[in-house]
């Protein structure tokens, strides 16, 4: 990974607003020193996510996210950390070190690959507004797509024939191979040809709004109907939902989310005043997509074609979905009538009679559950046991006791067998922390009070009798805020890079300010402990009554002040 230097991320950090930042994706809020809004690391009904302007730090207080700019772009946009701080840098025109980052041959590498898609984008943009395009900007008006919306999705056609990029790329041996590597083209018997010929295009995003892939769509008959760019080293289908970038504002703002099967149908929902569709890439949808999408909304609506590959696809999508599901989470379920789907019931019956349907017949996750077991089935008695099995497997993957108990009671019920799955699963190991917890709350809450003030930090450092923390990984924590005071760097922001995985770190420095009286027990506390401690190790009878009488005083002026 590429490293920066300390001061070079502190100046980005310096000339960076990340109340702005935020603002661009949340509806901030002023509420004392914070702003408080919405968060967007998880659904929520009413703002627990703070976002601090003189720290620089966001945090939420439902769900734990926190971080400085760094972490909202890596957390929230998906970049890589290299490109967050490439972003912020120029963004607040700073020059990014080339020097010094070792891996920079990769990110040119990928930044020229990202630019040469945006490129396709506009290029088939413009054939689609162009004289020789006019059959594709029919096709789109015959399916009652507005310029608008052409443009916002930046809709684009492939014009029939071969060579069509080269011709204003360049026909080089270097230019194909790149073409190649971002699925624009592919090597066939007779040399490089366009992989989308006359087809209508619809650039895929992914979630920062970079083009990635592109699905292209035949004009009238013939197959197949729909064919998309293949997995590159910048397209992958199972981590991307088409629509994300463009709706995930809106979705949240809306509180509403549906998730289609195609690209057409996102497109007619949001030209019917609906830009809250995602749909996947013309794959079956994965555990990854399901995350998203609940992560980004509790409760969305997963909206199939009435026909057979409907039925198929939402009985996938559900199984996919519950190791993920748990009580927070109420997706549901809505089948259209045999034959139609999103685009078209839009066009028949418009915006009101579809929010309507998603509103009064979109049916609850576990109904669809049992539903679909009764169809597994079939009728008799051998249909009653195969439910039962099939129940029995799909619970044993769920995550959520409570809420298995639940489903198990359900499916008992329309069985009328006793199911076997477990009460309880092995529960996951928690995210890694390097740092012990409970145990050590006054430590923690030491640590929390020098977050926040870090005038606090030095005196410790230049006192002769520097102490340590017994928690091993608090004390990894403690030591680094004591020499990172010794430079000039900005304690948190520094630490936050450090440490990843430490989630309680935005959370020490946010929450409500530890008073100074409280502190001044806390560093007693911790001195008595470390005296404590180093009362029991082996040495000199000198050094052992010194240690006892140090011991001795620092525990006559914690009883004074009450402990
Ligand atoms: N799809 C695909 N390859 C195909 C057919 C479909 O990748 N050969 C994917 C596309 O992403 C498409 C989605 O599956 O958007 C849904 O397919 P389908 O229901 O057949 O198409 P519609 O979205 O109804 O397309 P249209 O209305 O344009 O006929
Ligand atoms: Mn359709």
């Amino acid at each position: 990974m590429a490293h920066f230097p300390t001061e070079f991320l502190d100046e980005v950090l310096a000339r960076t607003d990340i109340v702005e930042l935020i603002a661009r994706h949340v509806q901030l809020k002023k509420s004392g020193n914070n702003f408080m809004g919405l968060c967007p690391f998880h659904h929520e009904k009413s703002p627990s996510f703070s976002v601090s302007a003189d720290k620089q730090l966001f945090y939420c207080f439902g769900c734990g996210k926190g971080g400085g700019a760094f972490q909202f772009l890596t957390e929230h946009d998906g970049y890589s950390f290299p490109e967050a701080v490439e972003y912020l840098a120029e963004k607040a025109g700073l020059e990014v070190p080339q020097s010094l980052a070792p891996d920079s041959g990769d990110q040119e590498k990928r930044k020229r690959a990202l630019a040469l898609l945006e490129q396709g984008a506009t290029l088939f943009a413009r054939a689609l507004m162009s004289q020789e395009g006019k059959a594709g900007l029919d096709y789109f008006h015959r399916r009652k797509l507005s310029q608008d919306i052409i443009s916002k999705y930046r809709l684009g056609y492939a014009l029939p024939g071969y060579g069509f990029l080269e011709k204003v790329l360049g026909r080089d041996a270097r230019m194909q191979a790149q073409l190649e590597a971002v699925g624009l083209m592919f090597k066939g018997d007779r040399g490089y040809v366009d992989r989308f010929r006359a087809r209508v295009m619809f650039p895929i995003t992914d979630r920062r709004g970079q083009v990635v892939g592109f699905g292209g769509r035949i004009l009238d008959q013939g197959e197949p109907k729909y064919l998309n760019s293949p997995e590159t080293a910048y397209f992958h289908k199972s981590d991307l939902l088409y629509g994300f970038s463009e709706h995930r504002d809106e979705i949240r703002s809306r509180k509403l989310l549906v998730v289609v099967e195609g690209y057409m149908d996102v497109l007619a929902m949001a030209a019917h005043g609906l830009p809250v569709g995602l749909a996947p890439l013309g794959t079956a949808i994965g555990e990854r997509q399901v995350r998203e999408i609940l992560r980004l909304h509790a409760e969305p609506v997963f909206c199939f074609d009435g026909d057979r590959a409907g039925k198929q696809a939402s009985w996938r999508a559900l199984e996919r979905m519950l190791p993920v599901l748990s009580s927070d989470y109420g997706p549901r379920f809505l089948y259209l009538p045999e034959g139609e789907d999103p685009d078209s019931i839009l066009q028949r019956e418009g915006a009101d009679a579809f929010v309507q349907r998603l509103e009064i017949e979109a049916k609850p996750v576990l109904d669809t559950w049992i539903q679909g077991l009764k169809n597994l089935a079939g009728s008799g008695v051998e249909g009653r046991a195969r439910m039962a099995k099939k129940a029995d497997a799909m619970l044993a993957v769920m995550q959520d006791d409570y809420l298995r108990q639940v489903w198990r009671q359900e499916a008992e019920k329309v069985t009328t067998l006793k199911l076997k799955a477990p009460e309880a699963s092995p529960r996951k190991p928690h995210p890694i922390s390097r740092v012990a917890s409970l145990a050590t709350p006054n430590q923690e809450k030491f640590l929390a009070a020098l977050l926040q003030k870090p005038e606090r930090i030095r005196p410790l450092l230049l006192d002769q009798n520097v102490f340590f923390l017994d928690d091993d990984g608090l004390n990894l924590v403690y030591t680094r805020v004591l020499e990172l005071a010794a430079t000039n760097t900005g304690v948190v922001q520094a630490l936050l890079l450090e440490f990843p995985q430490e989630e309680r770190i935005p959370l020490w420095a946010s929450q409500s300010d530890i008073s100074d009286e409280e502190y001044e027990k806390l560093e007693l506390l911790m001195r008595e402990r470390h005296l404590h401690r180093l009362c029991k190790k082996p040495g000199t009878l000198e050094e052992k009554t010194y240690r006892q009488e140090q011991w001795k005083k620092i525990s006559e002026k914690l009883k004074k002040v009450g402990h």
